[in-house]
């Protein structure tokens, strides 16, 4: 076992009224601790279904999903998640939503340590002052931070990220890529973020893996080595654009828009 997170071969398909809907095909992945993979491929293919397997909310048809060396049956609390529309309590303050998971997650932490942790996470996503506001008195980026803060605080091993970013402009979405990478450098966690951004996926992660069309398995995988903290002027040379560029054209692949061999350019 050397991933932290580790799939092995797994297949899945959805049981629907016109029959199996076969949406993942014999997938490995493996993830090591601290490591933040971030999986791109076609709408459809089986991406959420993947966080699902991961979170212990479904069990795959074949194949296994192993967490710290346990095979994964159900939910476990050393998992967090964040979605792309941040489901907040609106009768609750921002402070009182962000400590929800320490009320469900056991914790030998004191109500005031709690406290502390949940006000720790909001400053480093730059909510201080913020605590005792309603979700809807926030803005989108807001509410996603505060979501970010939830996810993390009962210091899960593994965070999942399904299109966290998605439903933001360009603008608060890089905003929001370097307080993933303040709260990633302060909270030390196993990443697996889910996104359509290709310039996303290359900030964040440190391995892109794309996803083929459905049944989707691991179709190409790119490793992003980093020397030392990233900053948005990284997304500007030579070398980002050749990565896009190899992103980009296996997504056409996964499609069926481009030939296999187009990555080579034969
Ligand atoms: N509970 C379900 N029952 C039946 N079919 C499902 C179910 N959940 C998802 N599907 C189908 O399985 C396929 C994969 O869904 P999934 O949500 O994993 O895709 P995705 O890659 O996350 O897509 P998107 O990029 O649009 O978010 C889709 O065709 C979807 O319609
Ligand atoms: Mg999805």
């Amino acid at each position: 076992m050397t991933g932290l997170i580790e799939i092995r071969n797994v297949t899945h398909a959805y049981v629907t009224d016109t029959g199996p809907l076969p949406v993942l095909n014999d997938l490995s992945l493996s993830i090591p601790e601290g490591g933040f993979v971030a999986v791109v491929g076609p709408s459809g293919c089986g991406k959420s279904t993947l966080t699902r397997l991961i979170a212990g909310l479904m069990k795959p048809d074949r194949g296994k999903v192993w967490l710290h060396g346990d095979i994964v049956t159900s939910p476990r609390s050393t998992v967090g998640m964040a979605f792309q529309n941040p489901v907040l309590l609106e009768w609750r303050s921002i402070l009182k939503n962000v400590m929800l998971p320490l009320e469900i997650v056991p914790t030998r932490l004191t109500r005031r340590e709690q406290e502390d942790r949940a006000r720790k996470l909001l400053a480093l996503v730059g909510l201080e002052g913020f605590e005792d506001k309603r979700p809807s008195e926030l803005s989108g980026g807001m509410r996603q931070r505060a979501s970010l803060c939830r996810a993390l605080v009962h210091q899960p091993e593994v965070l999942i990220l399904d299109e966290p970013f998605g439903a933001l402009d360009a603008f608060t979405r890089e905003d929001l890529w370097m307080t993933m990478h303040n709260l990633k450098a302060e909270e030390p966690f196993t990443g697996v973020m889910i996104t359509h951004d290709l310039r996303e996926s290359i900030f964040l992660a440190d391995q892109v893996i794309v996803l083929s069309g459905r049944p989707a398995t691991a179709q190409h995988v790119m490793d992003i080595p980093s020397a030392g903290p990233r900053v948005l002027d990284d997304l500007y040379t030579p070398e980002a654009a050749d990565r896009l560029n190899v992103l980009r054209r296996q997504i056409e692949i996964a499609q069926g828009r481009a030939p296999a061999n187009a990555e080579t350019g034969e």
